[in-house]
């Protein structure tokens, strides 16, 4: 009975294990800017994966389009948010602001301080111009 339970919790444990070990590393501190197809009008912005691993959210919450195993596509992958403007979700701007989604930093971080938790929402927080 004993050994049964074991090969149960083994298993257990290797599933669990299985997408951290297919997760591509989250690469260390970034400074994000747009696409070399787009010209920015704003300062670059420095996005800390850790931070984020702290406050404990899912890969998959920003890498919203991610299989859970193979490679993970840049937010401006051809077809994702790709296009200039500022309205549709297909724009790089929505990706990072779309205030109606958790995926997008301004979306997450608005609900965040409704949670009276702190996560910068001002421009000049992200942007330092
Ligand atoms: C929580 C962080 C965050 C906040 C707050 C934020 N942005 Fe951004 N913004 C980003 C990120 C990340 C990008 C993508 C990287 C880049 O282009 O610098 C971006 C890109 C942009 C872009 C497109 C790229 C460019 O340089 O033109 C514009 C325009 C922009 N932001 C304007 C704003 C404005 C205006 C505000 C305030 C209303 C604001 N942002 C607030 C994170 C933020
Ligand atoms: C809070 C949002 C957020 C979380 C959570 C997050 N990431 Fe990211 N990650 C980003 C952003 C933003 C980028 C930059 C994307 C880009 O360049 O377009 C990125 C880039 C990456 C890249 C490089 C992709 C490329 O463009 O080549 C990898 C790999 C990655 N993340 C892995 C992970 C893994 C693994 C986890 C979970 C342990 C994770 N990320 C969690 C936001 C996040
Ligand atoms: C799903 C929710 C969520 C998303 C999406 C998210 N954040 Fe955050 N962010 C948080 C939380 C929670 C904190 C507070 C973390 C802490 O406790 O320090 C935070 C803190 C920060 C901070 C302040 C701490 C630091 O690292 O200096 C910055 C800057 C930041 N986020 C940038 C971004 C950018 C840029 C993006 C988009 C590329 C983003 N965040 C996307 C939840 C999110």
């Amino acid at each position: 009975m004993h050994r049964i339970l074991l090969t149960i919790a083994a298993c257990f444990l290797i599933l669990a294990a299985t997408p951290a070990l297919a997760a591509p590393p989250a690469p260390a501190d970034m400074r994000l800017a747009p696409p070399p197809s787009m010209q920015a009008t704003k300062a670059p912005v420095d996005f800390s994966h850790d931070r984020h691993g702290k406050a404990a959210i899912d890969c998959a919450t920003c890498h919203h389009t991610w299989d859970g195993k193979g490679a993970i596509a840049s937010c401006a992958a051809a077809g994702c948010h790709d296009q200039p403007g500022k309205k549709e979700s297909t724009t790089f701007y929505a990706a990072f602001h779309a205030k109606d989604s958790t995926a997008s930093c301004l979306g997450c971080h608005k609900d965040m301080v409704k949670q009276g938790r702190k996560a910068p929402v001002a421009c000049k927080d992200c942007h330092a111009n």
